[in-house]
Protein backbone atom coordinates (compact mmCIF):
# COMPACT_ATOMS: atom_id res chain seq x y z
CA UNK A 1 0.00 0.00 0.00
CA UNK A 2 1.29 3.66 -0.76
CA UNK A 3 2.31 5.29 2.22
CA UNK A 4 -0.56 7.28 3.47
CA UNK A 5 0.14 10.25 6.30
CA UNK A 6 -2.65 9.00 9.24
CA UNK A 7 -5.38 11.89 9.69
CA UNK A 8 -4.20 11.94 13.63
CA UNK A 9 -0.73 13.68 11.95
CA UNK A 10 -2.73 15.70 9.36
CA UNK A 11 -3.49 13.60 6.76
CA UNK A 12 -6.62 12.86 4.68
CA UNK A 13 -8.93 9.85 7.49
CA UNK A 14 -10.21 7.11 5.80
CA UNK A 15 -13.86 7.91 5.94
CA UNK A 16 -15.27 11.31 7.02
CA UNK A 17 -18.57 9.68 7.95
CA UNK A 18 -17.61 8.57 11.20
CA UNK A 19 -18.42 4.80 12.00
CA UNK A 20 -20.16 4.07 15.21
CA UNK A 21 -18.52 1.64 17.66
CA UNK A 22 -22.36 0.23 18.26
CA UNK A 23 -25.31 0.72 17.09
CA UNK A 24 -28.66 -1.25 18.29
CA UNK A 25 -31.02 -2.69 15.73
CA UNK A 26 -34.74 -1.33 16.09
CA UNK A 27 -37.69 -2.39 13.40
CA UNK A 28 -41.06 -1.48 13.77
CA UNK A 29 -41.84 -4.37 16.23
CA UNK A 30 -40.37 -2.71 19.23
CA UNK A 31 -42.81 0.31 18.91
CA UNK A 32 -45.59 -1.49 18.42
CA UNK A 33 -44.78 -3.81 21.18
CA UNK A 34 -44.39 -0.39 23.49
CA UNK A 35 -47.97 0.51 22.60
CA UNK A 36 -49.27 -2.50 23.38
CA UNK A 37 -47.92 -2.16 26.68
CA UNK A 38 -49.25 1.59 26.96
CA UNK A 39 -52.65 -0.10 26.01
CA UNK A 40 -52.94 -2.62 28.61
CA UNK A 41 -51.67 -0.39 31.03
CA UNK A 42 -49.88 -3.69 32.98
CA UNK A 43 -46.65 -2.04 33.38
CA UNK A 44 -45.03 -5.27 35.76
CA UNK A 45 -45.01 -9.10 35.16
CA UNK A 46 -47.47 -8.97 32.27
CA UNK A 47 -48.16 -11.16 29.17
CA UNK A 48 -45.24 -9.49 27.43
CA UNK A 49 -42.85 -11.06 30.67
CA UNK A 50 -44.10 -14.29 30.66
CA UNK A 51 -43.67 -14.92 26.86
CA UNK A 52 -40.34 -13.55 26.96
CA UNK A 53 -39.15 -15.91 30.05
CA UNK A 54 -40.96 -19.12 27.94
CA UNK A 55 -39.03 -17.85 24.62
CA UNK A 56 -35.97 -17.15 26.53
CA UNK A 57 -35.58 -20.35 28.20
CA UNK A 58 -36.73 -22.43 24.72
CA UNK A 59 -34.18 -20.22 23.21
CA UNK A 60 -31.55 -21.18 25.38
CA UNK A 61 -32.52 -24.72 26.24
CA UNK A 62 -33.21 -24.55 30.01
CA UNK A 63 -36.23 -25.52 32.27
CA UNK A 64 -36.43 -21.48 33.48
CA UNK A 65 -35.74 -17.96 32.47
CA UNK A 66 -36.02 -15.21 34.81
CA UNK A 67 -36.38 -11.54 33.67
CA UNK A 68 -34.81 -8.82 35.61
CA UNK A 69 -34.07 -5.31 35.78
CA UNK A 70 -30.32 -5.89 34.25
CA UNK A 71 -27.36 -8.27 34.02
CA UNK A 72 -26.00 -6.79 37.23
CA UNK A 73 -29.00 -7.52 38.97
CA UNK A 74 -29.41 -10.49 37.51
CA UNK A 75 -25.62 -12.09 38.88
CA UNK A 76 -26.32 -10.78 42.71
CA UNK A 77 -29.40 -12.29 42.92
CA UNK A 78 -27.69 -16.02 41.51
CA UNK A 79 -25.13 -15.21 44.02
CA UNK A 80 -27.20 -14.87 46.93
CA UNK A 81 -29.38 -17.89 45.62
CA UNK A 82 -26.26 -20.05 45.59
CA UNK A 83 -25.94 -19.43 49.28
CA UNK A 84 -22.81 -17.04 48.41
CA UNK A 85 -22.55 -14.94 51.30
CA UNK A 86 -19.82 -13.62 54.07
CA UNK A 87 -16.99 -16.14 53.81
CA UNK A 88 -17.49 -17.42 50.60
CA UNK A 89 -14.66 -16.76 48.02
CA UNK A 90 -15.86 -17.02 44.13
CA UNK A 91 -13.04 -17.36 41.30
CA UNK A 92 -13.53 -15.06 38.81
CA UNK A 93 -11.82 -13.21 35.65
CA UNK A 94 -9.98 -9.99 36.10
CA UNK A 95 -10.66 -9.22 32.54
CA UNK A 96 -14.39 -8.36 32.52
CA UNK A 97 -16.37 -5.27 33.06
CA UNK A 98 -16.65 -4.56 37.04
CA UNK A 99 -19.88 -6.31 37.67
CA UNK A 100 -18.48 -9.58 37.44
CA UNK A 101 -17.40 -9.12 40.57
CA UNK A 102 -18.72 -5.75 42.21
CA UNK A 103 -21.68 -8.84 42.55
CA UNK A 104 -19.91 -10.51 44.80
CA UNK A 105 -18.81 -8.22 46.50
CA UNK A 106 -22.36 -7.45 47.06
CA UNK A 107 -22.97 -10.74 48.66
CA UNK A 108 -20.22 -9.96 51.33
CA UNK A 109 -17.97 -12.53 49.20
CA UNK A 110 -14.68 -12.42 47.95
CA UNK A 111 -13.60 -12.40 44.69
CA UNK A 112 -10.66 -14.32 43.50
CA UNK A 113 -9.28 -13.75 40.18
CA UNK A 114 -7.06 -15.81 38.12
CA UNK A 115 -5.10 -15.26 34.79
CA UNK A 116 -6.57 -15.89 31.75
CA UNK A 117 -5.51 -17.44 28.19
CA UNK A 118 -4.03 -15.85 25.41
CA UNK A 119 -7.81 -15.49 24.19
CA UNK A 120 -8.85 -13.99 27.44
CA UNK A 121 -10.83 -15.99 29.05
CA UNK A 122 -10.59 -17.43 32.46
CA UNK A 123 -7.90 -19.89 31.98
CA UNK A 124 -9.01 -23.40 33.76
CA UNK A 125 -5.56 -24.66 34.78
CA UNK A 126 -5.19 -21.68 37.12
CA UNK A 127 -7.94 -22.10 38.43
CA UNK A 128 -7.61 -25.63 39.31
CA UNK A 129 -4.45 -24.26 41.29
CA UNK A 130 -6.46 -22.36 43.56
CA UNK A 131 -6.88 -23.85 46.91
CA UNK A 132 -9.95 -22.74 48.33
CA UNK A 133 -13.54 -21.60 46.55
CA UNK A 134 -17.03 -21.76 46.80
CA UNK A 135 -17.91 -20.95 43.15
CA UNK A 136 -16.84 -19.98 39.80
CA UNK A 137 -17.99 -16.97 37.88
CA UNK A 138 -16.82 -17.63 33.88
CA UNK A 139 -17.38 -14.68 31.68
CA UNK A 140 -17.53 -15.68 28.18
CA UNK A 141 -15.50 -13.05 26.85
CA UNK A 142 -16.66 -11.43 23.50
CA UNK A 143 -18.99 -14.02 23.20
CA UNK A 144 -16.38 -16.84 22.51
CA UNK A 145 -17.33 -19.45 24.89
CA UNK A 146 -15.06 -20.74 27.24
CA UNK A 147 -13.52 -24.22 28.04
CA UNK A 148 -16.37 -25.19 29.78
CA UNK A 149 -15.83 -28.76 29.93
CA UNK A 150 -12.63 -28.19 32.14
CA UNK A 151 -14.31 -26.28 34.58
CA UNK A 152 -16.89 -28.49 34.50
CA UNK A 153 -14.54 -31.27 35.54
CA UNK A 154 -13.26 -28.62 38.87
CA UNK A 155 -17.01 -28.12 39.37
CA UNK A 156 -17.22 -31.91 40.02
CA UNK A 157 -14.46 -32.53 41.88
CA UNK A 158 -15.00 -29.73 44.52
CA UNK A 159 -18.75 -30.13 44.03
CA UNK A 160 -18.83 -26.43 43.89
CA UNK A 161 -21.68 -24.37 41.39
CA UNK A 162 -21.00 -22.30 38.35
CA UNK A 163 -22.47 -19.51 37.41
CA UNK A 164 -21.72 -18.53 33.79
CA UNK A 165 -21.81 -14.10 32.90
CA UNK A 166 -22.77 -14.56 29.32
CA UNK A 167 -23.66 -10.77 28.99
CA UNK A 168 -21.24 -11.20 25.79
CA UNK A 169 -22.63 -14.14 24.30
CA UNK A 170 -26.15 -13.95 23.68
CA UNK A 171 -26.63 -17.04 20.86
CA UNK A 172 -23.05 -17.99 21.13
CA UNK A 173 -22.56 -22.16 21.48
CA UNK A 174 -20.05 -24.72 22.93
CA UNK A 175 -19.98 -28.27 21.73
CA UNK A 176 -23.68 -27.53 20.00
CA UNK A 177 -25.33 -26.32 23.33
CA UNK A 178 -26.21 -22.89 23.85
CA UNK A 179 -24.14 -20.73 26.28
CA UNK A 180 -26.27 -20.06 29.57
CA UNK A 181 -27.62 -23.85 29.59
CA UNK A 182 -24.11 -24.87 30.42
CA UNK A 183 -23.52 -24.05 34.49
CA UNK A 184 -25.82 -24.23 37.31
CA UNK A 185 -27.10 -20.54 36.44
CA UNK A 186 -26.30 -18.27 33.70
CA UNK A 187 -27.02 -14.63 33.48
CA UNK A 188 -27.27 -12.41 30.15
CA UNK A 189 -27.45 -8.79 30.20
CA UNK A 190 -30.02 -7.24 27.87
CA UNK A 191 -28.07 -3.49 28.49
CA UNK A 192 -28.77 -1.68 24.90
CA UNK A 193 -25.04 -2.11 23.51
CA UNK A 194 -25.56 -5.57 24.32
CA UNK A 195 -26.14 -8.16 21.20
CA UNK A 196 -29.75 -8.32 21.75
CA UNK A 197 -31.40 -5.17 24.02
CA UNK A 198 -34.74 -4.50 26.59
CA UNK A 199 -35.25 -0.79 25.33
CA UNK A 200 -33.85 0.19 28.68
CA UNK A 201 -32.18 -1.92 31.64
CA UNK A 202 -32.65 -5.87 31.38
CA UNK A 203 -31.48 -8.59 32.39
CA UNK A 204 -32.57 -12.34 32.05
CA UNK A 205 -31.45 -15.61 34.52
CA UNK A 206 -31.45 -18.91 32.94
CA UNK A 207 -31.41 -22.25 35.02
CA UNK A 208 -32.65 -25.55 34.77
CA UNK A 209 -33.15 -26.36 38.65
CA UNK A 210 -36.21 -25.77 39.83
CA UNK A 211 -35.51 -24.48 43.52
CA UNK A 212 -33.14 -22.01 41.85
CA UNK A 213 -35.79 -20.78 40.20
CA UNK A 214 -38.55 -20.39 42.72
CA UNK A 215 -35.73 -18.62 45.30
CA UNK A 216 -34.80 -16.12 42.24
CA UNK A 217 -38.22 -15.53 41.68
CA UNK A 218 -38.81 -14.22 45.57
CA UNK A 219 -35.25 -12.92 45.44
CA UNK A 220 -37.03 -10.64 43.14
CA UNK A 221 -39.41 -9.47 44.45
CA UNK A 222 -39.69 -8.31 48.04
CA UNK A 223 -39.77 -12.31 49.13
CA UNK A 224 -43.44 -12.60 49.33
CA UNK A 225 -44.99 -15.30 49.08
CA UNK A 226 -47.39 -13.65 45.99
CA UNK A 227 -44.85 -15.31 43.63
CA UNK A 228 -45.39 -18.47 44.76
CA UNK A 229 -49.26 -18.88 45.85
CA UNK A 230 -50.56 -16.37 44.05
CA UNK A 231 -52.91 -13.06 45.64
CA UNK A 232 -53.49 -15.09 48.98
CA UNK A 233 -49.55 -14.71 49.64
CA UNK A 234 -49.78 -11.16 49.28
CA UNK A 235 -47.94 -9.15 52.46
CA UNK A 236 -46.81 -12.51 52.98
CA UNK A 237 -42.68 -12.13 53.35
CA UNK A 238 -41.02 -15.47 53.64
CA UNK A 239 -37.57 -14.24 52.82
CA UNK A 240 -35.23 -11.20 52.81
CA UNK A 241 -36.03 -9.91 48.82
CA UNK A 242 -35.21 -7.00 46.59
CA UNK A 243 -36.99 -5.21 43.89
CA UNK A 244 -35.52 -5.80 40.80
CA UNK A 245 -37.85 -7.09 37.90
CA UNK A 246 -37.97 -6.15 34.44
CA UNK A 247 -40.38 -3.60 33.59
CA UNK A 248 -43.38 -5.05 30.85
CA UNK A 249 -42.29 -2.41 28.28
CA UNK A 250 -38.26 -3.76 28.76
CA UNK A 251 -39.49 -7.15 28.26
CA UNK A 252 -41.76 -6.61 25.08
CA UNK A 253 -38.85 -5.00 23.26
CA UNK A 254 -36.54 -7.86 24.46
CA UNK A 255 -39.13 -10.41 23.29
CA UNK A 256 -38.68 -8.75 19.60
CA UNK A 257 -35.11 -8.78 19.79
CA UNK A 258 -34.97 -12.23 21.33
CA UNK A 259 -37.20 -12.75 17.77
CA UNK A 260 -34.14 -11.35 15.62
CA UNK A 261 -31.42 -12.77 17.80
CA UNK A 262 -30.23 -15.91 15.09
CA UNK A 263 -30.12 -13.29 12.20
CA UNK A 264 -27.95 -10.65 14.35
CA UNK A 265 -25.59 -13.01 15.58
CA UNK A 266 -25.51 -14.32 11.60
CA UNK A 267 -24.94 -10.91 10.72
CA UNK A 268 -22.21 -10.35 13.51
CA UNK A 269 -20.14 -13.80 12.45
CA UNK A 270 -20.48 -12.95 8.41
CA UNK A 271 -19.28 -9.70 8.94
CA UNK A 272 -16.31 -10.65 11.86
CA UNK A 273 -14.98 -13.26 9.28
CA UNK A 274 -14.74 -10.46 6.58
CA UNK A 275 -13.13 -8.47 8.33
CA UNK A 276 -10.66 -11.80 9.72
CA UNK A 277 -10.08 -12.13 6.14
CA UNK A 278 -9.29 -8.15 5.49
CA UNK A 279 -6.91 -8.15 8.19
CA UNK A 280 -5.05 -11.55 7.89
CA UNK A 281 -2.00 -10.62 6.43
CA UNK A 282 -1.44 -7.17 8.50
CA UNK A 283 1.67 -7.51 10.39
CA UNK A 284 2.08 -6.90 14.38
CA UNK A 285 -2.06 -7.85 15.19
CA UNK A 286 -3.56 -11.22 16.30
CA UNK A 287 -7.10 -11.14 15.51
CA UNK A 288 -10.18 -13.34 17.42
CA UNK A 289 -10.25 -17.05 16.64
CA UNK A 290 -12.90 -19.84 16.63
CA UNK A 291 -11.77 -22.75 17.62
CA UNK A 292 -13.43 -26.37 16.73
CA UNK A 293 -16.93 -26.75 18.80
CA UNK A 294 -17.33 -23.13 19.72
CA UNK A 295 -19.53 -20.74 18.21
CA UNK A 296 -18.49 -16.90 18.95
CA UNK A 297 -21.43 -14.36 19.02
CA UNK A 298 -18.46 -11.55 17.73
CA UNK A 299 -20.52 -8.86 20.61
CA UNK A 300 -17.00 -7.63 19.98
CA UNK A 301 -14.42 -7.91 17.58
CA UNK A 302 -10.89 -7.44 19.76
CA UNK A 303 -7.79 -7.57 18.32
CA UNK A 304 -4.42 -7.43 19.75
CA UNK A 305 -1.60 -4.76 18.93
CA UNK A 306 2.55 -5.63 19.34
CA UNK A 307 3.07 -2.37 20.05
CA UNK A 308 6.97 -2.54 19.82
CA UNK A 309 6.52 -4.22 16.25
CA UNK A 310 4.24 -1.62 14.49
CA UNK A 311 5.40 1.32 16.27
CA UNK A 312 2.08 3.04 17.97
CA UNK A 313 1.31 2.17 21.57
CA UNK A 314 -2.08 0.76 21.89
CA UNK A 315 -3.72 4.30 23.64
CA UNK A 316 -1.98 6.14 20.20
CA UNK A 317 -3.21 3.50 18.18
CA UNK A 318 -6.85 3.88 19.08
CA UNK A 319 -6.43 7.62 19.12
CA UNK A 320 -5.27 7.44 15.25
CA UNK A 321 -8.20 5.24 14.63
CA UNK A 322 -10.42 7.36 15.97
CA UNK A 323 -9.24 10.23 13.94
CA UNK A 324 -9.33 7.98 10.79
CA UNK A 325 -13.15 7.79 11.18
CA UNK A 326 -13.39 4.01 12.92
CA UNK A 327 -14.74 4.73 16.55
CA UNK A 328 -12.69 2.21 18.26
CA UNK A 329 -12.00 1.50 22.21
CA UNK A 330 -8.99 0.93 24.44
CA UNK A 331 -11.75 -2.03 25.89
CA UNK A 332 -10.83 -3.50 29.39
CA UNK A 333 -7.83 -1.14 29.94
CA UNK A 334 -7.23 -2.04 33.58
CA UNK A 335 -7.75 -5.12 34.56
CA UNK A 336 -10.04 -5.57 37.76
CA UNK A 337 -7.37 -6.30 40.72
CA UNK A 338 -5.42 -3.25 39.67
CA UNK A 339 -8.44 -0.70 39.46
CA UNK A 340 -8.51 1.98 42.27
CA UNK A 341 -11.63 -0.17 43.54
CA UNK A 342 -9.79 -3.45 44.14
CA UNK A 343 -6.39 -1.86 45.51
CA UNK A 344 -8.08 -0.13 48.00
CA UNK A 345 -10.66 -2.57 48.99
CA UNK A 346 -10.37 -2.76 52.73
CA UNK A 347 -10.97 1.13 52.99
CA UNK A 348 -14.72 1.28 54.44
CA UNK A 349 -14.60 5.08 52.91
CA UNK A 350 -15.28 2.94 49.26
CA UNK A 351 -16.73 0.06 50.14
CA UNK A 352 -18.62 -0.54 53.12
CA UNK A 353 -18.16 -4.04 53.35
CA UNK A 354 -14.53 -3.60 54.62
CA UNK A 355 -16.02 -3.19 57.83
CA UNK A 356 -16.89 -6.93 58.19
CA UNK A 357 -14.65 -8.60 55.56
CA UNK A 358 -10.87 -8.87 55.28
CA UNK A 359 -9.94 -8.85 51.82
CA UNK A 360 -6.77 -9.95 50.12
CA UNK A 361 -4.31 -8.01 49.41
CA UNK A 362 -5.17 -7.33 45.84
CA UNK A 363 -2.54 -4.80 45.30
CA UNK A 364 0.27 -7.49 44.97
CA UNK A 365 -1.65 -9.69 43.06
CA UNK A 366 0.39 -10.28 39.70
CA UNK A 367 -1.85 -12.13 36.58
CA UNK A 368 0.59 -11.56 33.54
CA UNK A 369 -1.58 -12.59 31.02
CA UNK A 370 -4.54 -10.53 31.72
CA UNK A 371 -2.46 -7.55 32.49
CA UNK A 372 -0.71 -7.92 29.29
CA UNK A 373 -3.93 -8.06 27.26
CA UNK A 374 -5.83 -5.11 28.98
CA UNK A 375 -2.20 -3.29 28.15
CA UNK A 376 -2.58 -4.33 23.92
CA UNK A 377 -6.38 -4.87 23.40
CA UNK A 378 -8.38 -2.88 20.72
CA UNK A 379 -12.25 -3.50 20.20
CA UNK A 380 -13.00 -2.37 16.56
CA UNK A 381 -16.63 -1.29 15.36
CA UNK A 382 -18.92 -4.53 15.40
CA UNK A 383 -22.57 -4.66 14.89
CA UNK A 384 -25.04 -6.49 12.66
CA UNK A 385 -25.90 -2.97 10.25
CA UNK A 386 -22.31 -2.85 9.38
CA UNK A 387 -21.91 -2.51 6.15
CA UNK A 388 -19.20 -4.55 3.69
CA UNK A 389 -17.74 -0.59 2.85
CA UNK A 390 -17.69 -0.42 6.44
CA UNK A 391 -15.93 -2.85 7.17
CA UNK A 392 -13.34 -2.43 4.32
CA UNK A 393 -12.84 1.04 5.65
CA UNK A 394 -12.18 -0.40 9.08
CA UNK A 395 -9.33 -2.70 7.38
CA UNK A 396 -8.11 -0.08 5.51
CA UNK A 397 -7.24 2.40 8.43
CA UNK A 398 -5.60 -0.77 10.61
CA UNK A 399 -3.76 -1.15 7.22
CA UNK A 400 -3.23 2.25 7.03
CA UNK A 401 -1.70 3.00 10.32
CA UNK A 402 -0.15 -0.28 11.11
CA UNK A 403 1.70 0.87 7.28
CA UNK A 404 2.65 3.77 8.82
CA UNK A 405 3.48 3.15 11.97
CA UNK A 406 6.40 0.19 11.19
CA UNK A 407 8.08 2.95 8.50
CA UNK A 408 8.17 5.51 11.01
CA UNK A 409 9.26 3.53 14.13
CA UNK A 410 11.96 5.03 15.99
C1 LIG B 1 -19.42 -9.09 31.23
C2 LIG B 1 -20.55 -8.27 31.77
N1 LIG B 1 -21.14 -8.67 32.91
C3 LIG B 1 -22.17 -7.98 33.45
C4 LIG B 1 -22.66 -6.85 32.84
C5 LIG B 1 -23.75 -6.09 33.52
O1 LIG B 1 -24.90 -5.99 32.79
P1 LIG B 1 -25.90 -4.74 32.96
O2 LIG B 1 -25.25 -3.56 32.33
O3 LIG B 1 -27.13 -5.21 32.23
O4 LIG B 1 -26.14 -4.55 34.40
C6 LIG B 1 -22.08 -6.42 31.63
C7 LIG B 1 -22.56 -5.26 30.88
O5 LIG B 1 -22.75 -4.21 30.93
C8 LIG B 1 -20.99 -7.13 31.10
O6 LIG B 1 -20.38 -6.73 29.98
Amino acid sequence: MAELKPAILGGEPVTKRKIPFTQIVLTDDESQAISDVLKTKIFVCGDYTELLEREFARYVGTKHAIAVSNGTDGLFLSFLALDITFGSRVVTTPLTFVASASTILHTGAVPVFVDVLPDGNLDPRKVSEVDNFNAICLVHLYGLPVDFDDFQRISVERGIPIIEDASHAHGAEYNGRKVGSLGDIAVFSLYPSKIIAAGGWGGIITTNADELNEKLRLLRAHGELRVLAGEKGAYEYIRLGYNLRMSEIEAAVAYFQLRKLDKFVEARRRLASYLTELLSDVPGIKLPKEPPGKKHAFYIYAIQIDPSEIGWTRDAFVDALNAEGISARAGYHTPLHKTKLFQNINDPRINHFARVVRYPDYASLSLPLAESLARTTVWLPMYPTLSLDEVEQIARAVKKLVDWGIKHKT
